[in-house]
């Protein structure tokens, strides 16, 4: 029996299946935040006089329970009940009789799916706002301890100009600043409160939405209530864009980690044990773990698109699409963060070769040296140029690579500015608060 139905008449097995899906998988998910819009709900009810301050009291200490259910693990959804909002409000009903029965006055399914959606991931972003920053103090420490240490720059894939180690992973701490703006953006989106909008068009009972706003702790409401519907699917998208530029940084990093760790090139190498064999080369040491972060990390980026194609043209109101909604964001939130967390456990273990450039082959990442050394002496630019090209092209060109290099601005290797780029993503993670 579900909750919508007025009779005994059952739904045809396979429109359940169908219809249901995977959806309760994901639904056990949203199960505590479930019962804590129900809790604000309900206050509200006995505020505004929808329920005596009675069952109130009652339909809040039985949501209570529920609550601590979920906590221990014990909760699930039973096999003939629909969805996550239905099983809390049958169990509540079998623990407190008909009181349990009063609690859906002035709501929908579709705000309480909606507000339970905001409620969890307004606590995932805050999860892997928290891993971003682990990673991002990680990379800072690391690219520190090699700020001496260089690294060919390459351009087109060509070698260039000397970088370093602590460039190369300063820069993709900097990246997560910026990805976090993203996902701050996103944050501000799920951070407002679509309870109360009923199915989309409001209610007849004098309904308190800036209390229960207040009781979850959102930072405002979604006041139309038409918008407050069209706020599912958008809040998805939000923090699938601040996800997926997260994934392009830790898929671009995987990708410089697979080509550094190649033979030819030899700057980075990992312990053993975080590499993995081949069952026919014995020497083989593979770089499994950045093929699957590059591959999850490609993968998460097209969740926006996913979302984005699902969600096109849809009227307002509510729309069973909107399920699927859940089945595309929530794996993506999981894969995300053990990405990252793999990252870190890679790049705390990151062994880097010293004394890279005094190769040979990589002689020619001094030409722009040596054109600045002869710009210095008052060469004009151009001409320097000119000079220097003309001893590459008939193989006099050589460069002492033990001379020390001056790179001094801003942003340079000889000046990483690692406590300003610290100061950024302080200003970004005050956001989230
Ligand atoms: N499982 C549904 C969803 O995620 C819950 C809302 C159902 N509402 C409805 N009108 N059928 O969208």
């Amino acid at each position: 029996m579900k909750l919508w139905q007025k009779d005994n008449s059952s739904v045809s097995a396979l429109i359940e299946r169908f219809t249901v899906g995977r959806d309760k998988e994901f639904d056990i998910l949203l199960a505590p935040y479930d019962v804590q819009g129900s809790i604000a709900h309900v206050t509200m009810l006995g505020e505004v006089g929808l329920m005596s301050p009675e069952e109130a009291q009652r339909a809040v200490s039985g949501l209570r329970e529920i609550a601590a259910e979920i906590a221990a693990g014990t909760f699930s959804i039973e096999p003939d009940v629909e969805d996550v909002h239905s099983q809390v409000e049958l169990m509540l009903t079998k623990r407190i009789g008909d009181t349990g029965k009063m609690i859906h006055s002035g709501r929908s399914r579709n705000d309480q799916v909606a507000v339970d959606i905001k409620l969890f991931l307004r606590a995932a972003i805050l999860d892997v706002k928290n891993r971003v920053s682990s990673l991002f103090r990680l990379l800072q420490s690391t690219s520190e301890a090699h700020k001496d240490d260089l690294l060919p720059g390459y351009t087109h894939l060509q070698i260039g100009m000397p970088s370093s180690f602590g460039l190369w992973l300063g820069a993709y701490a900097e990246s997560l600043v910026d990805d976090l703006e993203i996902l701050a953006a996103a944050y501000q989106v799920a951070n407002k409160n679509p309870l109360g909008s009923g199915a989309g068009y409001g209610s007849s009972f004098p309904l308190n939405r800036t209390r229960t706003t207040e009781l979850l702790g959102f930072a405002a409401l979604n006041y139309n209530s038409v918008y407050a519907q069209m706020t599912r699917g958008k809040t998805e998208k939000a923090v699938a864009m601040g996800l997926g530029s997260i994934a392009s940084t830790l898929g671009r990093l995987a990708m410089d980690c697979c080509l550094y760790m190649n033979q030819n090139f030899a700057f980075i190498s990992f312990p053993d044990e975080l590499t993995t064999g081949s069952s026919i080369m014995p020497h083989k040491k593979n770089p499994d773990v950045f093929e699957l972060i590059r591959a999850k990390c490609n993968r998460i980026q097209s969740v926006p698109n996913e979302l984005t194609l699902m969600l096109a043209n849809l009227p307002s109101g509510y729309h069973r699409d909107l399920q699927l909604t859940k089945e595309i964001l929530f794996p993506a939130l999981e894969e995300i963060k053990a990405c990252m967390e793999l990252m870190e456990l890679m790049l705390s273990n990151i062994v880097v070769r010293k004394g890279i450039l005094a190769e040979e082959k990589y002689k020619y990442l001094f030409s722009v040296e040596e054109v600045n050394k002869l710009v210095n002496l008052g060469i004009p630019f151009r001409e320097a140029y000119k000079q220097v090209g003309q001893r590459i092209a008939d193989g006099s060109f050589a460069f002492d690579g033990s001379q020390p290099l001056h790179h001094t601005h801003e942003g340079s290797i000889g000046r990483l500015n690692t406590a300003e780029i610290a100061g950024l993503m302080e200003n970004v993670l005050a956001k989230f608060s």
